[in-house]
C-alpha cells in the first residue's frame, strides 16, 4: 500500500511512519544505519541476495552478497574497536569508490563512530581543512592516496591512526596499519544502540564565505532516505540500481548506500572514469533498471548523441532521476527521445539529507521544474526582504522548508551561530534551542525559485556565490585562501563562469605581487597549485589577471560585480563600491 497512489493521496495522507512501514522495522529494533542496510536485510532472508557488483578500470568486477555486507561490515566495527575508537568519534573514508568504502561506511556506523567520506580527488589542503574541523581520529585510505595524508598528519592533533585498505602493504611506513577487508570476516558484532539523534554521516559542504562547513546527520536520516527511495527513485525488489555519484558527495551516501541497502535493493558501482560508451556499456551488462545521475553527466551523454545510444541494449533500465543542478527541459525531452524514458529531476542538499522537492512516477512532469515538494515536506518561497512566505505563483524568492523532516542536518559541527543563522521566522530569543523540530521556523536553502499556480517549483539561482560546477559546489573563499598562498598572487576572487556541460566552472580574476608578469607558464603553474591542494573541480578554467580588484568600502571584493559582467547581467547597485 504503501509504494501507490497519487502525488495528493500520499501528500494527504503522510505521515513519517510509513517509512518504518517500509522498511518492516518495528518499535524496539535498534536503528542503526550500519545494521539496517545489512544485518537487517539478511535477517529477512535475503543474505545471499546480491548488495554490491562492482567494476573498476580495466573491467575489474566483484560481487558481495547482503551476508558479505553483514561480516565484513562487522568485521571494520570490530577493527575500530580493537583499535581504541569511541561511539561518536569520527572516522573519514578517502578512498576511491572501491568496495572497502561502501563496507566500511557501515561498518564505522554499526560501532557508532561517524562516517566522514571525503572525495578522493581532494588534495592535501581540501582535506586538512575538513579533517582539522572535524577531529577526526581515524582515516581509511588506500596506497594511491595516503601521501596526501601523510603530508598533512603533522598538522592533524586528533588524527591518531592512518589505516590503509588497499594496495601494497610492503610499502607503508611503520606508524601506519594496513587492514585487508577480506581477510576479517567476522560472523557476530553487537550492533551500538543508536537512536534516531545519534550521530551517523558527516558531509562537508562549501558556503560563501569561511572554510566549509561540517553538515552532521543522524541515524534517523534513513527513514526520509528510505522512503524518497521508494517513492521518488521507485526502486523495487527485483530492481538493478545505479547511483553515479560518489560518496565522498551526500548523493552517494544518501542514495548511494542508505536508500537502497535499506530497502534490499542489489546496486552496481562502476569505479572507472567517464565516457559515454563505457556507460551504456555499463548498464547493458549489468541490466540496470533505475538510474540516478547528474544534469552533467546528461549534457555529455546528450552531447555524445543518439547514435551512440543505438549501440546499447537499454532496454532494461525503466526509471531515470537526477539531482545536483538545474535539469535543463532541454536534457528531458532528449532523454525521453533516446532512452524513452524521461530523467525526472530531485531538487535537495547535503543539509536536507534526502530529496525534498521531486518528480516521481505518476506525476504530471513539467519539463524544467524540479517538481513538488516530497509528501511530508512544507516547502515555501520565502520574499527577498521580508523573509515572509510569498502566496503569489511566479514570484521569486528563496526556497525554504519548515524543520523536523527525519534527514534533516542536526548541527554544523563547532559553528552553532551559522546553523542558526539558516532558520528564519522567529524572533532571536524565541530560538528554541531544538531548531530542527520547531515547526514556526523555516530552513533557508540558499537558493531562488518560484513556484507555479500547480504547484510545480521553478528553479532560478543560488542566492550566494557558491560556485556549482558539475553538480558540485565550490567555495569562493577556499579557492581565494588558497589562491593567495601562491608566491604570484596579491589578492583574489573567485568565480562560476557560465559553461556549456558542466553549468558552471572556476573562473579567478588575480592581482599580482611585485617582480611577477601574467604569461602562460604562470597560468599552468597556478591551475596545477590549485588542482594538488584543493581539487580538480577547484581548479580554475580561466584566470584574468587585473590592476586592481573591485572592493567595498570596508574592504570585501565584489564577487557579484565580478559574475555580473561575466555573467552579462544587470551589475546591480553598486553603491558599496570603493571608487564610485
Ligand atoms: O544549488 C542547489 C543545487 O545544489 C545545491 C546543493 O548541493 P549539495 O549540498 O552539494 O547537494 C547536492 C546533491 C543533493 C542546491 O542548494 N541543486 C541541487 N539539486 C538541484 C539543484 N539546483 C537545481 N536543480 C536541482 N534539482
Amino acid at each position: 500500500m504503501s509504494n501507490i497512489g497519487s502525488y495528493e493521496k500520499r501528500r494527504e495522507n503522510f505521515n513519517w511512519d510509513i517509512a518504518k512501514e517500509v522498511l518492516g522495522w518495528k518499535e524496539g529494533e535498534i536503528l542503526n544505519i550500519g545494521a539496517m542496510c545489512s544485518d537487517r536485510i539478511c535477517a529477512q532472508g535475503k543474505g545471499d541476495k546480491k548488495a554490491l557488483i562492482w567494476q573498476g578500470f580495466g573491467g575489474k568486477q566483484k560481487t558481495y552478497t547482503f551476508n558479505d555486507l553483514r561480516v565484513l561490515s562487522n568485521g571494520f566495527a570490530k577493527f575500530l574497536q580493537d583499535l581504541g575508537v569511541e561511539p561518536g568519534e569520527k572516522v573519514c573514508l578517502f578512498m576511491d569508490k572501491i568496495p572497502e568504502l561502501y563496507v566500511s561506511f557501515l561498518g564505522v556506523l554499526k560501532m557508532g563512530a561517524v562516517a566522514q567520506p571525503l572525495f578522493s580527488a581532494f588534495g592535501d589542503e581540501s582535506l586538512e581543512v575538513r579533517l582539522l574541523s572535524a577531529d577526526t581520529k581515524v582515516i581509511f585510505t588506500t596506497r594511491k592516496h595516503v601521501k596526501k595524508v601523510r603530508k598533512i598528519q603533522d598538522r592533524l592533533p586528533a588524527l591518531e591512526k592512518i589505516v590503509v585498505v588497499e594496495g601494497n602493504p610492503a610499502k607503508l611506513r611503520d606508524e601506519e596499519i594496513y587492514f585487508s577487508m577480506e581477510d576479517f570476516r567476522v560472523e557476530d558484532f553487537t550492533t551500538f544502540e543508536s537512536d534516531a539523534g545519534t550521530p551517523s554521516v558527516l558531509h562537508y559542504t562549501s558556503g560563501t564565505t569561511g572554510q566549509p562547513k561540517g553538515a552532521q546527520h543522524g541515524h534517523g536520516s534513513v527513514w526520509g532516505q528510505a522512503l524518497t527511495t521508494s517513492w521518488v527513485l521507485d526502486l523495487k525488489e527485483d530492481d538493478i540500481y545505479w547511483c553515479t555519484a560518489d560518496p565522498g558527495w551526500v548523493t552517494g551516501t544518501s542514495y548511494g548506500i542508505i536508500g537502497p541497502w535499506s530497502l534490499g535493493v542489489t546496486q552496481c558501482v562502476l569505479d572507472s572514469g567517464f565516457t559515454s560508451a563505457a556507460w551504456y556499456q555499463f548498464i547493458q551488462d549489468n541490466r540496470v533498471t533505475v538510474w540516478y545521475s547528474a544534469p552533467t553527466a546528461i549534457r555529455s551523454l546528450m552531447r555524445d548523441g543518439e547514435a551512440l545510444v543505438r549501440q546499447y541494449d537499454l532496454s532494461s533500465l525503466r526509471h531515470l532521476a537526477s539531482v545536483g543542478e538545474p535539469l535543463n527541459a532541454e536534457a528531458v525531452i532528449w532523454s525521453e527521445k533516446v532512452y524513452g524514458l524521461a530523467f525526472l529531476d530531485t531538487f535537495w542538499q547535503t543539509e536536507t539529507g534526502s530529496m525534498m522537492i521531486t518528480n516521481f512516477p505518476g506525476m504530471k512532469i513539467k519539463p524544467g521544474s524540479m517538481g513538488k515538494p516530497f509528501p511530508g515536506i512544507v516547502a515555501g518561497i520565502l520574499d527577498l526582504k521580508t523573509n515572509e512566505p510569498v502566496t503569489e505563483p511566479g514570484t521569486v524568492g528563496l526556497i525554504a522548508f519548515r524543520p523536523g523532516w527525519p534527514s534533516m542536518f542536526r548541527e554544523y559541527v563547532k559553528q552553532p551561530d551559522i546553523y542558526r543563522s539558516k532558520f528564519v521566522g522567529a524572533a532571536d530569543d524565541a530560538m528554541p534551542a531544538e531548531l530542527r523540530l520547531d515547526e514556526s521556523l523555516w530552513y533557508v536553502s540558499g537558493d531562488r525559485a518560484s513556484f507555479d499556480k500547480d504547484g510545480y517549483y521553478w528553479f532560478v539561482g543560488r542566492d550566494d556565490d557558491v560556485i556549482n560546477t558539475g553538480g558540485h559546489l565550490v567555495g569562493p573563499f577556499e579557492i581565494e585562501s588558497a589562491l593567495v598562498e601562491h608566491e604570484a598572487i596579491a589578492e583574489a576572487a573567485a568565480i562560476g563562469k557560465p559553461d556549456e556541460v558542466n553549468m558552471e566552472v572556476v573562473k579567478v580574476f588575480v592581482t599580482l605581487n611585485p617582480g611577477f608578469e601574467p604569461s602562460d607558464d604562470l597560468e599552468l603553474n597556478i591551475m596545477n597549485f590549485i588542482r594538488k591542494r584543493l581539487s580538480p573541480l577547484a581548479m580554475p578554467q580561466e584566470i584574468e589577471y587585473s590592476e586592481k580588484l573591485p572592493k567595498t568600502r570596508s574592504g570585501k571584493i565584489l564577487r557579484r560585480y565580478l559574475k555580473a559582467l561575466e555573467w552579462g547581467e544587470e551589475v546591480g547597485d553598486l553603491s558599496t563600491l570603493e571608487d564610485d
